[in-house]
């Protein structure tokens, strides 16, 4: 019999899940299928591979990047740790529980060279279109090798599609911007917050792009933060030069003018507005059309297609947990391309997407969705031989954050919290976050 072929798009931490499920199935003795990860930046790692161009990359592709220098880790590490690659075992040491981007890299990076899988991808290949022919049951795939300029086209049995939603970014307008007399960029183009430091910033948007960039430009010395929101203020406790206005109604040269009458000069606008689902390259019937949600649209078990279960999507939920989620759900789907997690009905599957949207319609605030996310990672590895991990050790990980970020908003990287892993709590940071100013990999371990 021939080979299964499976097709992953993305080499970011869904995808490199993926692959560590299916290697770590044939380090077991399992026969697998074929593999061909397409990887449209020159290395894996996805968000986490930092780069410093914006818009368009040298091969005319957009970036994909939205990390910019300085970014630690906004949530402990505890919560994202690999149960089968922890921490110690990586670094050889406890680390602190906030790495910066750098360090986090270079996890991701332990347990995929420690597999091996990295002949499974082709990098600079970029996928331009996905369909299914019902007459063959296969996929067609198109891809763009980008360095040679060479379309390929193959079939395949399954399609995993790990290319991430935090990368197209969603960009209102509002009255005035034509004239504005400073940068309006949206913090997908957010690189270096010393581009702003001495200036009154304008930031749009609550979640966590509008607090951790605000904090970045606060932390290296922009003249003051004003963060214009939608539904609600974040409310923390800000430093002086920080200011919560209601919605930005328009600006006119240097001012802008909020909902409730007051305006502000300012020398930049940052649009923290947040991003889109976005994959031009499905085809209409398989593409996903998903809000930034915990429950998913058309998802079975958060990642099987429901209308065509040979077709996966990994990691497009909104995200407390991340990657161990996505290694739950990357051994999750590799046991149902195996047949040793069998196919339900249609009507099964999209009851099960109802039920889980009207769960998550029904919680009540954000510890229930981190208890509720948190069940979901439960849930599917209880299915799998991905090595069982403390869920509760890791959910009081995310409540102390929590805590801490009320407490005080500059200071909650100072904390350290429990491994669900190895049950040893990390050690505090030789350095407070506000005055670390360098965020390399050998200052963040130094001792
Ligand atoms: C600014 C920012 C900060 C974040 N900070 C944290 C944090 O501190 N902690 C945390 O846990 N999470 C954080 N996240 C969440 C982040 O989504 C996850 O950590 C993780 O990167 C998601 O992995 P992914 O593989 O699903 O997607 P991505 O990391 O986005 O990777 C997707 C990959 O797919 C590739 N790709 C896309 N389209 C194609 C195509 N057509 N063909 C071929 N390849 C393609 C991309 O090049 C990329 O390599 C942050 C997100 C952002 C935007
Ligand atoms: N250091 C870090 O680790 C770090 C830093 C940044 C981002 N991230 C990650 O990046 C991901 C994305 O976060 P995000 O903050 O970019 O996106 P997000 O969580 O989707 O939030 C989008 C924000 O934009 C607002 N918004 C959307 N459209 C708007 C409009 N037309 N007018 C005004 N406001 C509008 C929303 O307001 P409403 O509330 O009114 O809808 C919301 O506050 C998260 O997973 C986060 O963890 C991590």
């Amino acid at each position: 019999m021939t080979k299964k072929r499976v097709a992953i798009i993305g080499a970011g931490p869904s995808g490199l899940a993926q692959l560590r499920a299916f290697q770590s199935a044939a380090a077991n003795g399992e026969d697998i299928p074929e593999i061909v990860c397409f990887e449209k930046q020159g290395n894996w790692g996805g968000l986490w591979n930092y780069t410093w161009r914006t818009g368009l990359d040298e091969f005319g592709e957009p970036v994909h990047g939205s990390m910019y220098r300085y970014l630690w880790s906004n949530g402990p590490k505890e919560g994202l740790e690999f149960a089968d690659y922890t921490f110690d075992e990586h670094f050889g040491k406890p680390i602190a529980s906030y790495p910066p981007r750098a360090v986090l890299f270079d996890y991701i990076e332990g347990r995929v060279k420690k597999a091996d899988v990295r002949k499974w991808i082709k990098f600079r290949t970029s996928v331009r279109w996905v369909d299914y022919n019902e007459d063959s049951g296969k996929f067609r795939v198109v891809a763009h090798d980008l360095v040679n300029d060479k379309e390929i086209v193959e079939d395949f049995d399954n399609v995993i599609v790990a290319s991430g939603h935090f990368s197209t970014p969603n960009v209102p307008e509002f009255e005035g911007f034509e004239n504005f007399g400073g940068r309006v960029l949206h913090a997908h183009d957010f690189r270096d917050a010393l581009e702003f430091k001495d200036k009154d910033i304008l930031i749009v948007g609550t979640s966590y792009s509008a607090e951790d960039i605000g904090s970045q430009c606060w932390k290296y010395g922009c003249k003051s933060v004003t963060v214009s929101h939608r539904t609600a203020p974040m409310g923390y406790d800000w430093p002086e030069n920080w200011q919560e206005v209601p919605l930005l109604q328009k600006v006119d040269k240097n001012t802008a003018y909020f909902k409730d009458g007051t305006s502000k000069e300012i020398d930049a606008i940052i649009l923290c507005t947040g991003y889109l689902h976005h994959f031009p390259f499905m085809a209409d019937n398989l593409r996903l059309r998903t809000a930034n949600r915990l429950a998913s649209a058309d998802l079975y078990k958060g990642v099987a297609w429901a209308h065509n279960p040979k077709l996966f999507y990994l990691g497009m939920q909104d995200q407390w947990y991340t990657f161990n989620m996505f290694d739950a759900q990357a051994w999750y789907v590799r046991d149902m391309i195996s047949g040793k997690i069998p196919t339900q009905s249609k009507i099964d599957m999209t009851t099960d997407v109802e039920n889980r949207i009207a769960a998550e319609d029904a919680l009540e605030d954000d510890y229930a969705c981190i208890r509720y996310q948190g069940d979901y990672v439960r849930e599917l590895i209880a299915e799998t031989d991905y090595p069982s991990f403390d869920v509760d050790t890791a959910n009081e990980a995310f409540f102390q954050w929590k805590k801490h970020k009320k407490q005080n908003i500059m200071t909650f990287r100072d904390n350290g919290y429990v491994s669900p892993m190895t049950g040893d709590k990390a050690p505090t940071h030789h350095t407070k976050w506000s005055e670390a100013l360098d965020d390399s990999l050998e200052s963040y371990l130094k001792i």
